[in-house]
């Protein structure tokens, strides 16, 4: 049985169908601080198979405790956290507390309970802005802003629990730009407010729900002077954390995969494929560099293809056409 914190999210709702097409019984944690409950109604649907929900905080010990006790556990993939940057500048303290306590209470819970494996949502946001490109897992790290200290600081939380317990593994997945959504259109990104990402951004503006794009710099060592990601597909993605489970199940220690296409898009291209693929022009401006971005951030691969033997599948279109097909069936998210 694999528990999965912040199930009802966006990652995590794509990983709960993988879970179980792959035959993974599951459950479930989320609070919904970021999510709606029709998410895990629709990972049921679209996977065929129920699983238990529970709507709980994974900072409170006493209800991690009582889960772990009903039911017998041997892998937790903690997706739980907030994850918006700007937030996390302006209100840092919740952001370390929510982020940080989080994986102290399973750290805990799991060492009372005996279960060993744990995959961690890391970010290729614990990468140093002075690396060069293409990122190994080697690379230099470190973090500008809060939320990305949350993810460098766990990755050393656990890391450290781990070499204290001859029989625990972790998997660090240091995720690059998550897009696109099931292809059903069932499940999806569903960001409150007015999106920060480039991608769900451009899918509410061609529905017209917004006016222009600013493109924040056009002026990087780049293709075209915008700046350059790594996008993955959200459900290779999701493949990638049922390929880390079996992984972590024969590994002992800690290691940390990037999860990415090793493909780098800019900004203009996305505007460019976006436009093919939802046939709507995308008006956009070029505005000031927007603090603290790099100009450019893409995968180096192959540690994960080689040992976790996964590679991404899914194309740039397949994942954009998802995205639109996801942003029209549901216009106001879930
Ligand atoms: P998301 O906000 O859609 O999902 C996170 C889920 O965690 C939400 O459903 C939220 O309600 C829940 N949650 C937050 N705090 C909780 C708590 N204390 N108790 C219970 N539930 C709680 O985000 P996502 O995009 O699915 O990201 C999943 C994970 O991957 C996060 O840890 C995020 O930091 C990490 N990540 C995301 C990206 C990205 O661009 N989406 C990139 C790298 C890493
Ligand atoms: C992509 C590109 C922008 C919006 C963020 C977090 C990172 C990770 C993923 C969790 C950049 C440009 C964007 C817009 C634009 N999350 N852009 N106009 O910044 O690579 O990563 O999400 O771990 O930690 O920092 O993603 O989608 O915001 O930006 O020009 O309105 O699009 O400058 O070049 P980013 P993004």
């Amino acid at each position: 049985m694999v528990l999965v914190t912040g199930g009802a999210g966006y990652i995590g709702s794509h990983t709960c169908v993988e879970l179980l097409k792959n035959g993974y019984d599951i459950v479930v944690v989320d609070n919904l601080i970021n999510s709606h409950p029709k998410a895990i109604e629709r990972v049921k649907r679209l996977a065929g198979k129920d699983f238990l929900f529970y709507e709980m905080d994974v900072c409170c010990e006493t209800s991690l405790d009582t889960i772990c006790n009903k039911h017998k556990i041997d892998c937790v993939i903690h997706f739980a956290g907030l994850k918006a940057v700007g937030e996390s500048v302006a209100i840092p303290i919740a952001y370390y507390e929510n982020n940080i306590v989080s994986t102290l209470a399973l750290l805990k819970t799991m060492k009372k309970h005996g279960i060993r494996n744990i995959i961690f949502s890391s970010s290729a946001t614990v990468y140093s802005g002075e690396n060069t490109m293409p990122l190994t897992e080697d690379s230099l790290l470190g973090c500008t802003n809060p939320y990305g200290w949350t993810k460098y600081m766990n990755e050393q939380i656990i890391s450290d629990a781990v070499a204290a317990e001859t029989k625990m593994s972790a998997v660090l997945l240091r995720y690059f730009n998550p897009i696109g959504a099931h292809e059903s259109g069932l499940i999806g990104e569903d960001p409150r407010g007015i999106p920060n990402n480039l991608l769900p951004f451009l899918a509410q503006l061609a529905a017209g729900k917004h006016e222009e794009l600013s493109v924040y710099g056009d002026d990087y060592d780049t293709i075209d002077g915008t700046g350059v990601r790594d996008y993955i597909h959200v459900c290779d993605l999701a493949a990638g954390h049922v390929a880390a489970i079996k992984f972590c199940q024969s590994a002992k220690g800690t290691h940390a995969f990037n999860l990415g296409t090793g493909q780098g898009t800019s900004v203009l291209e996305m505007v460019n494929v976006f436009e093919k693929v939802s046939n709507v022009k995308i008006p956009y401006t070029i505005a000031p560099r927007r603090p603290g971005d790099l100009a450019a951030s893409y995968a180096d691969p192959t540690k994960a293809e080689k040992l976790l033997n996964w590679r991404t599948k899914k194309s740039l279109i397949e994942a954009l056409t998802d995205t639109w097909r996801w942003q029209t069936n549901n216009p106001n998210g879930y």
